[in-house]
């Protein structure tokens, strides 16, 4: 008997066979070329639907002028995206699967304003109500181009199918143009887009439907719950969803929540690990009571257990593991296999995933950087030419990552850790508040490291001797680093200690607390939540604009949320001139003014790590491969740690 059975069944969706409920949801792969769809983008896709997704809803495309960014970002309004598209669909058919279009306008919202020469474009919306995460203030739509907007969906779907694609999904969620209409605060309009706020939706799908015929199902993407400032509550979503499937137009609703609008709402447009698997579906479950058609309901659906609980009460029909296949593009094979234990779970630390949409870089996972490279060192791996004996020392993510894909490729590996648990800093990083996940970072390569076949020895930190008693052909330094220690007077006074010493438990941290974040990462926020947590008085300054400025948007907006209600006082572009017993001296980074905070027991330091290169340095005149990656080069994060124990992995 099949341990997920309904998430293993098919589902007939007008017409079409889903070969199980698994959904890739729509996301941005950020490798579209001038607005069009790449090769990248169909290789991509190619390897979800190799690894069995029931359903792919391919990413959000522009579908009028009013509604294009960046050329990143994919668009389907001329009909030059039509081979584009063909080369997607005819990847995904390929293996057996089904894949949809999505149609995108932002309105207001999410890319509105973001162009390809870095100058802000005019954006649209209902009315002139400016985007509080965004802060532009848009201009309303004449009625005429509202028209012209209509159309143009359902001439975009027209592209869509012509390309091959097998339905289409209209995106009416995270505060996009059409929540923006159907929004009693954003649309305050007088014409008849105004006096009756579904109308624009309910033309769009009419004109979609005109547009691709009775063949193909249409789809309606719409947030249970926009959680955020003047967001849709979901009691008018219901509303909503019941009125549109009073018109009968609708085969499915996929339901997520959050919106690109506020900040509160733009933490569950990408969920952060911080919020519970699963926690969408009540939202989507008060939808289902009230349509006909299935409902997909996604947001933090990274395990099989979870999806086919939320199946099992009948919450929902089908359920987005989105980032469950970013990370692991094999998750359904493997589901439908019984390999649940060979599933490389989501973290949801969104750090390459959406995180390198703000960076400008195309998607990946920092758990499976393969992922977003399949044209390049994601592609499948060759087996080694000679099999070499290679010795890794270290095992965080680095190491783990280079010992797995090195014994993959026919080496024999022996990975080596001082030690006595393999993870690394990653084993720091799970005690944060909230990251209790990232540990699974760490599990996960372990878990790869043994299925390939590498030999672990635990307790033993690798020297000269050693190598020269082992004589390895090949050498993987990823010995990481150790805590560093800025100048600064009075550092060496007892009461100063390391944020690294706090998580590992060594520090006695009084009752008043002064952190100092010179890093701008999780580190410090996490640290300021777990000793505010615990009752001490803490005060963050911070050598830059804000405390996670370095980490992912929604990752960071979530975290500032908890510490502003923890009463963490939070003091941005402050530099650490001294300290002085019970007073700390600091200067403000560009004004230059000094300010003392008194009443101090405890200043911690969040300064990060310096690389640990005493391996490095010990191997002059070794005969034989020696290849660096991680922390030891230059300490970053465990996305380039794994990256780079791929790239020694494969240069063995
Ligand atoms: C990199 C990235 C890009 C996304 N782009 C889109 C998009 O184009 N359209 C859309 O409807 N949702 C988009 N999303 C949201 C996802 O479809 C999904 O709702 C979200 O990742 C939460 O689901 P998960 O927890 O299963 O990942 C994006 C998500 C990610 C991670
Ligand atoms: S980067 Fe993190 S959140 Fe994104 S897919 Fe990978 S594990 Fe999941």
């Amino acid at each position: 008997m099949r341990r997920f059975p309904r998430l293993l069944s098919p589902l007939d969706v007008r017409g079409v066979t889903l070969r199980n409920r698994i959904v890739s949801t729509a996301h941005g792969t950020f490798m579209s070329e001038g607005g069009l769809p790449t090769g990248r983008i169909a290789a991509y896709q190619e390897a979800r639907a190799r690894g069995g997704a029931g359903l792919i809803i391919h990413e959000a495309s522009s579908v009028h002028w009013t509604a294009v960014g960046a050329g990143r970002y994919a668009t389907c309004h001329t009909d030059a995206c039509i081979p584009g598209y063909r080369a997607i669909a005819d990847a995904v058919h390929a293996h057996g699967g089904v894949v949809f279009g999505q149609l995108y306008h932002p309105g207001r919202g999410d890319i509105a304003g973001s162009t390809s020469d870095g100058s802000i474009a005019v954006s649209w919306a209902p009315s002139p109500v400016p985007c509080e995460r965004l802060q532009l203030m848009p201009r309303a739509m004449p009625t005429a181009l509202v028209r012209e907007v209509v159309a143009a969906y359902g001439d975009a779907a027209r592209r869509l199918r012509a390309a091959g694609m097998d339905g289409i999904e209209i995106m009416g969620h995270h505060g996009h143009l059409v929540s923006q209409f159907l929004n009693p605060r954003t649309n305050l309009r007088t014409d008849v887009y105004g006096q009756d706020r579904l109308r624009f939706l309910m033309e769009i799908i009419e004109d979609v439907r005109a547009k691709i015929g009775d063949a193909a199902p249409l789809g309606l993407r719409i947030a249970g719950d926009e959680l955020g400032f003047l967001g849709l509550p979901n009691a008018e979503t219901v509303e909503i969803c019941a009125a549109i499937d009073r018109l009968g137009r609708i085969d499915y609703y996929n339901v997520v929540a959050g919106s690109c609008s506020s900040f509160d709402g733009g933490i569950h447009v990408v969920p952060p690990m911080a919020i519970a698997p699963g926690y969408v579906a009540p939202f989507a479950a008060a939808i289902k009571a009230k349509v006909t058609k299935p409902v997909i309901v996604t947001g933090r659906i990274n395990r099989p257990e979870v999806a086919e609980a939320i199946l099992a009460a009948g919450q929902a029909d089908l359920c987005g593991m989105t980032r469950a296949m970013i990370c692991d593009p094999e998750l359904a094979r493997k589901i439908t296999e019984d390999r649940i234990a060979d599933i490389r779970v989501c973290i949801g630390c969104n750090q390459a995933c959406i995180g390198h949409g703000a960076k400008g870089a195309a998607i990946s996972c920092i758990q499976f950087p393969e992922s977003g490279r399949e044209t390049g060192l994601g592609r499948p791996k060759t087996r080694a030419a000679q099999a070499k004996r290679v010795l890794v020392a270290g095992g965080g993510p680095a190491g783990l990552k280079a010992a797995a894909v090195a014994a993959e490729r026919g080496h024999s590996v022996t990975l080596y850790d001082r030690r006595a648990r393999l993870g690394g800093q990653v084993r720091l990083a799970e005690t944060l508040p909230g990251r209790a996940e990232f540990g699974g970072l760490a599990d996960n390569l372990i878990h790869e490291a043994e299925r390939a076949g590498v030999a672990v020895v635990l307790g033993t930190a690798v020297d000269r001797d050693l190598i020269d008693r082992v004589r390895p052909d090949a050498i993987v330094v990823a010995t990481g680093g150790r805590p560093y220690w800025p100048h600064v007077d009075g550092r060496d006074s007892g009461h100063v200690v390391h944020a690294l010493d706090v998580l590992e438990g060594r520090a006695n941290v009084g009752a008043s607390v002064v952190l100092v974040d010179t890093r701008l990462d999780w580190t410090a926020m996490g640290v300021a939540e777990k000793l505010a947590r615990d009752g001490r008085r803490v005060r963050l300054a911070v050598t830059g604009h804000m405390a996670g400025q370095n980490i992912q948007g929604m990752v960071r907006d979530h975290w500032a949320g908890v510490l502003h209600g923890l009463g963490v006082a939070v003091a941005p572009y402050m530099r650490l001139s001294g300290i002085d017993g019970a007073a700390v001296v600091l200067q403000h980074m560009v004004s230059g003014a000094v300010e003392t905070w008194a009443d101090v027991d405890t200043v911690v330091l969040a300064a990060g790590q310096i690389q640990a290169t005493e391996l490095e340095d010990s191997l002059a005149g070794f005969n034989g491969d020696v290849h660096l990656a991680g922390d030891c080069l230059t300490p970053r994060t465990a996305e380039e740690a794994v990256l780079e124990g791929l790239q020694a992995g494969l240069a063995l």
